[in-house]
């Protein structure tokens, strides 16, 4: 399984429903129900090992979370992860399940000089996409780390965008000089550049747009909500994104990043997140 490039999950009891994920950075590519794609993807985006990441589907921003000593968004979302098992399907539920792991390389003790192990499992379900991300310290010295799934989700048009559950939560707003500010609206709509950094979010958080269908964000272990939205400035500047396609899309990342997490030897981790397809009965 090692020279694989990506692997298609089918359900096996839904038909059409999908999940390919790259063995770059155990990248979630596509999301599939019923022949429905629930993660936008740039069309210009151009994936390349150890430097550039998917503009789009699920990244995995680890150990860093944006910029700082490292690349941005740390090393994960780069390099190349394993698959050691076949994926399993639960022969109840149609549910298939894959594993993917990283381990430390000089590649990523360049950046980072630690002994990690990161196990993230991919279940795909019939109207959803549970993921878990494990970390585990396996050397003999503590570290810290952030943490967050870099989620892309369509819009069918951004002003139509809804994004509900950060009611009550303070939020670093990236775009103006990180200053804090209490989130008063529900849902939040987007008219302009977001970058904001919501901590401690309560809630699940619901995306909408004009149609009735919509997604449920549940976490445990990632306390954050990052909310992106490149707008016009920042698109026409990305090479890998098109200068339209803001409209198209916004970013709800799970994360654990505005406190880093610390690990003492022998210690791990685990943050999950689930994105649920909710679609109304009466339609
Ligand atoms: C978001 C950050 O999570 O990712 C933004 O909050 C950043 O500041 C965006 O611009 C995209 O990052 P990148 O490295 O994938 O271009």
């Amino acid at each position: 399984m090692d020279q694989l490039s990506e692997v298609r999950l089918e359900h096996a009891s839904l038909p059409g429903t999908t999940c390919t994920v790259a063995m770059q950075g155990a990248t979630i590519k596509s999301w599939q129900v019923m022949n429905n794609e629930m993660l936008f993807v740039s069309k210009q985006a151009k994936m390349e090992m150890g430097k550039k990441a998917l503009r789009g589907g699920i990244p995995i921003c680890f150990p860093q979370f944006g910029p700082g000593a490292m690349k941005q968004h740390g090393f994960a979302r780069l390099v190349k992860w394993g698959m050691p098992k076949v994926p399993t399907v639960d022969q109840s539920t149609g549910d298939v399940t894959a594993e993917f792991v990283l381990m430390a390389s000089e590649f990523t003790k360049e950046m980072w000089d630690y002994e990690f192990v990161a196990i993230y499992r991919v279940k795909l379900q019939a109207f959803a996409l549970a993921t878990q991300l494990e970390i585990k310290n396996v050397g003999d010295k503590p570290f810290d780390f952030t943490a967050l799934l870099h989620t892309y989700l369509p819009i069918d048009g951004i002003a139509h965008a809804t994004v509900q559950g950060l009611k009550g939560s303070t939020y670093v707003d990236k775009l103006d000089n990180s200053k804090e500010e209490l989130e008063r609206n529900d849902p939040v709509k987007i008219c302009g550049p977001v970058d904001r950094i919501y901590r401690d979010v309560k809630n699940d958080i619901v995306i909408g747009d004009s149609g009735n269908s919509h997604i449920v964000i549940m976490r445990s272990g990632f306390p954050d909500i990052v909310l992106w939205n490149p707008w016009i400035e920042k698109s026409k500047q990305m090479d890998d994104f098109g200068d339209e396609e803001y409209k198209g899309m916004v970013c709800v990342e799970a994360g654990a990043v505005s406190t880093p997490i610390t690990l003492a030897p022998g210690a791990e981790w685990c943050g999950k997140q689930g994105l649920n397809l909710v679609i109304p009965q009466n339609i």
